[in-house]
């Protein structure tokens, strides 16, 4: 039988041609792989023939370190039977390849095709259709031409660090590292993990699995109003330089490096509240208007007040926030999925530019979130898998959160940018005074405080590649 990519996988009832996908495909993509210290080298290969054999033998050289879907979600199992003592002491490790880095592997005519992969993200067309700054102000390790992507991710900084050393070792002779980011994770005091900006983050995922669905509808808000269940078809990409494309999957996986200014992100915090008039308690709704949940991920669209976190809530759509008056159409999390009330496309086209976010905090911060406020330094290392880079990230990016008429609204002035993510210029945009009631306010938009610095798009190939080179 062969791989149903029309819905979510059963991982447990796999078998056949699903359970070899399985046991072919990289850890991380179908579901996160626990990485609260993250390593990411930025790799380039070496020219000729002896770039390309170096290259295929550091790459080889990294399939004993990786382990598969299977292993990892079999791990993840054993861990919740038997506790922490069923982990093994064994980081993720997974690797991407880069059109050129195809090109230099001598493999351009098994690459895969995506039109945004083949252009990759320091092309001029994609920098000026995403309104990226210009490569000179990217940092150093993005601005060369990028050949591989290696990470390494583990809960605890030991192993992580242990992993790195390994794959490290393996860069020998013609390869070099451009560039090395750390991730570390950050939580709140609920446990939950969260971004500089000091909001939840990593909350609403599509869901490939149906056991994670099922973890979903029983341990969480539940799954009756918001169906977070995606077809395989999202997320996976039949791997076109593996031996057998029917079982061998990869994805394709964007990696932007984005500056947070958090002093300015918090100063136009309370700009918008001073400019609303919003009193004492009221006035953290200013920052959950600009990203659409409180900090401790309560949907805005919900309540007008934080406290729904245990668990944080997703099972909601905007069906009874038409107007906006509670969360505003240019929120980030309603720019960035609006739900089915977008207003361009039905609500099932809609859900096809939703995307796996795999991203982690970069930056270290004295005094923790909130406290000493930097001004750059810090952000977060976003990171997704895509079945279809153009339709999916570059869709989001370009045609939701950099478009001042999305979603339609049907009044004016249009929505504006999503203020965490949008690039450009940004208008004035109408804010709901006061929660609920139709009583919006024009303000001056908030200034821009998230910026790119760097990044590339890969495609995660399968093991059976790796183990064929
Ligand atoms: C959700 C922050 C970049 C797409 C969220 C949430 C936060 C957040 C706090 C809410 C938690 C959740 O629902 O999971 C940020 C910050 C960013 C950033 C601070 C940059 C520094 C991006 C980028 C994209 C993106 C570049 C895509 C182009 C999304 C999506 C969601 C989300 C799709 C889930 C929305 C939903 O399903 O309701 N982000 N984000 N984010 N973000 Fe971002």
């Amino acid at each position: 039988m062969p791989v149903d990519l029309g819905k979510p996988l059963s991982w447990k009832n796999a078998t056949g041609d699903a359970d070899t996908m399985l046991q072919n495909l990289q850890a991380n993509i179908l579901k996160g792989h626990v990485r609260e210290h993250l390593h990411i080298l930025l790799v380039q290969f070496g020219k000729g023939p002896a770039g390309a054999a170096e290259a295929r033998t550091f790459l080889a050289g990294l399939v004993p370190l990786m382990k598969s879907a299977k292993e990892h979600l079999q791990e993840v199992e054993g861990f919740k039977r038997n506790g922490s003592s069923g982990v093994p002491d064994t980081p993720y490790v997974g690797v991407g390849l880069t059109k050129a880095g195809y090109d230099r592997l001598g493999l351009s005519d098994r690459a895969p095709s995506d039109e945004a992969f083949e252009r990759g993200m320091r092309d001029d067309g994609t920098r000026s259709m995403l309104k990226d700054p210009d490569i000179a102000q990217w940092e150093a390790g993005y601005r060369e031409e990028i050949h591989a992507v290696v990470l390494v991710g583990d809960a605890e900084p030991r192993p992580a660090g242990a992993g790195l050393k390994k794959v490290e070792e393996l860069l020998t002779g013609s390869l070099r590292v451009l560039g090395k980011e750390v991730g570390r994770g950050m939580r709140n005091a609920n446990g939950d993990g969260i971004e500089h900006f000091g909001y939840v983050d990593g909350r609403s995922q599509p869901l490939f699995l149906t056991e994670d669905v099922e973890d979903e509808r029983r341990g969480t808000d539940g799954v009756s109003v918001w169906d977070p269940a995606e077809a395989l078809a999202r997320i996976l990409v039949a791997d076109p330089a593996a031996p057998d494309p029917a079982t061998d999957f990869g994805s394709y996986f964007v990696l932007r490096k984005l500056e947070q200014n958090v002093r300015a992100f918090r100063k136009a915090e309370e700009e918008l509240a001073d400019a609303l008039k919003l009193d004492n308690d009221d006035r953290e709704r200013a920052g959950a208007m600009l990203v659409g949940r409180f900090k401790d991920g309560t949907p805005l669209t919900l309540q007008a007040t934080p406290g729904a976190h245990s668990p944080v809530m997703n099972d909601f759509t905007y069906a009874s926030d038409g107007a906006a008056d509670k969360c505003p159409f240019q929120a980030h999390i309603r720019k960035t999925n609006p739900r089915g009330s977008g207003g361009f496309e039905s609500p099932e086209e809609e859900r096809r530019h939703l995307m796996a976010r795999r991203g982690q905090t970069y930056g270290e911060r004295a005094d923790g979130p909130g406290g000493d406020l930097p001004e750059g330094g810090v952000g977060l290392l976003f990171m997704a898998f895509n079945s279809d880079l153009v339709d999916q990230f570059e869709f989001t990016q370009r045609n939701w959160a950099n478009s001042t008429g999305f979603p339609d609204s049907g009044s004016e002035p249009a929505p504006g940018l999503d203020p965490v993510i949008g690039q450009g210029s940004r208008p004035p945009a109408t804010w709901p005074r006061v929660w609920g009631q139709e009583e919006g306010q024009e303000v001056t938009s908030p200034a821009q405080t998230v910026t790119m610095k760097g990044g590339e798009y890969f495609f995660m190939p399968s093991l059976a590649f790796l183990r064929s080179l």
